[in-house]
């Protein structure tokens, strides 16, 4: 496998945030998938879902969607989240985790970040928990792990539904467990700049066949289609589904990358090890990460905190390179104003002007990391 190719930085004559992975065998491969009978939903979908299982998830039940935010909200439903329920979040996230809370009508309660990790704050999550909450949703923002044992000790305690949003973080570990294997149900993403992608596609597990089955229905109409294929009258629709399944042609490209994987996530720790290195002189740079010896980070992102953000992207980006904030807190947007009114955020409102993405993806060479860091360093 070739990471690197040299044209890269002459072609966009600037250095990217992000630049999407798609294996050398995927161009032969999505071939074949098209001439093929199964372009939809196929054996490629579940061929992806056994593997995927069988990689990261101990070989619990999986389903492949058409989007991360699909599988958001198909483990809502599952976990029986109404109109009315409270579930709480973290305020700082991608808006599909939240957005999805609303097609169900349910009412958000946002909890802060830790500040060193930009994580949920296991501490806030506790204080907010009332007689209506029904779930709690955790975040493994830029790829480290949230504080499990803690997550899960709440959950246990008050009897709440645990959710991982593992979009950003396929390969984390927290104890040496994989993240995805810890709450209830779990979702992940293989948009198209995450580690891997299907052009656009997700994942969701469950831990019973009860809910399992469940799933597959809702996933596609609400209909059972091993009954289907049988093609007689044996498929009612007795709740409402959606159109959340992948195509063959995704899966293709999942199936590839995930063959891949390992090496794909060793790379990225690379460069991002390179950064932390680069930085560690700097005492006006904050690395977002706790550095907690139990996480394992799958390097999806870099992100730093420094007092004077806007002057360095402004910098950085005069030298054509990328860096920008890429998830904004989501009280910001007027569709959850209304979940944040009166109250307050210490560490999301100490962060919100002072962190900054810096790029990070498998184009990208030493040597770049090198030249971005020369530039941060010498203007903080
Ligand atoms: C944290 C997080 N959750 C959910 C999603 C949604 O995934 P998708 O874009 O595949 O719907 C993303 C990314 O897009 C994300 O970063």
């Amino acid at each position: 496998m070739k990471f690197n190719d040299k044209t890269f930085l002459k072609e966009k004559n600037k250095i990217l945030m992000f630049y999407p992975y798609i294996s050398s065998k995927s161009v032969k491969n999505v071939g074949k998938t098209i001439k093929s009978r199964w372009i939809g939903q196929g054996p490629k979908v579940e061929l992806l879902e056994k593997k995927f299982s069988n990689k990261f998830l101990n070989n619990k039940y999986a389903l492949a969607t058409g989007s991360g935010t699909d599988a958001l909200h198909l483990s809502y439903i599952l976990s029986k989240i109404k109109k009315d329920d409270e579930v709480i979040v973290p305020i700082f996230t991608c808006t599909a985790t939240n957005i999805p809370l609303l097609y169900i009508g349910a009412k958000i309660v946002f909890a802060d970040i830790d500040p060193n990790s930009m994580n949920i704050c296991t501490k806030s999550v506790e204080k907010l928990i009332t007689k209506k909450t029904k779930a709690v949703v955790c975040v493994h923002y830029g790829g480290l792990p949230c504080d499990m044992s803690e997550l899960k000790r709440i959950s246990k305690k008050h009897n709440l539904i645990l959710i991982e949003d593992v979009a950003q973080a396929i390969g984390a570990k927290y104890k040496n467990k994989n993240v995805g294997t810890f709450g209830n149900f779990s979702t992940f993403s293989f948009q198209a700049i995450k580690h891997i992608t299907t052009g656009d596609g997700g994942l969701l597990t469950v831990k019973n066949k009860d809910d399992y089955i469940k799933a597959k229905r809702i996933r596609w109409f609400g209909i059972d289609r091993d009954k289907k294929y049988k093609g007689t009258w044996s498929n009612d629709i007795f709740e409402i589904g959606y159109k959340y399944q992948m195509t063959d042609i995704s899966a293709t490209l999942g199936l590839d990358s995930l063959s891949e994987i390992n090496d794909i996530i060793k790379y990225r720790r690379k460069l991002y090890f390179r950064y932390l290195q680069n930085f560690s002189k700097n005492s006006k740079i904050k690395v977002i990460d706790d550095f907690n010896n139990n996480k394992f980070h799958a390097a999806w992102l870099i992100t730093i905190a420094i007092e004077n953000k806007d002057y360095l992207q402004k910098k950085l980006n005069s030298k054509n390179i990328e860096a920008n904030q890429v998830h904004f807190r989501n009280d910001k947007y007027t569709i959850f104003k209304k979940f944040a009114k009166n109250k307050k955020f210490k560490n999301m409102d100490y962060l919100e002007d002072k962190y900054l993405v810096l790029p990070l993806h498998h184009k990208l060479k030493i040597r770049d990391i090198d030249h971005i860091c020369n530039i941060v360093n010498k203007n903080t």
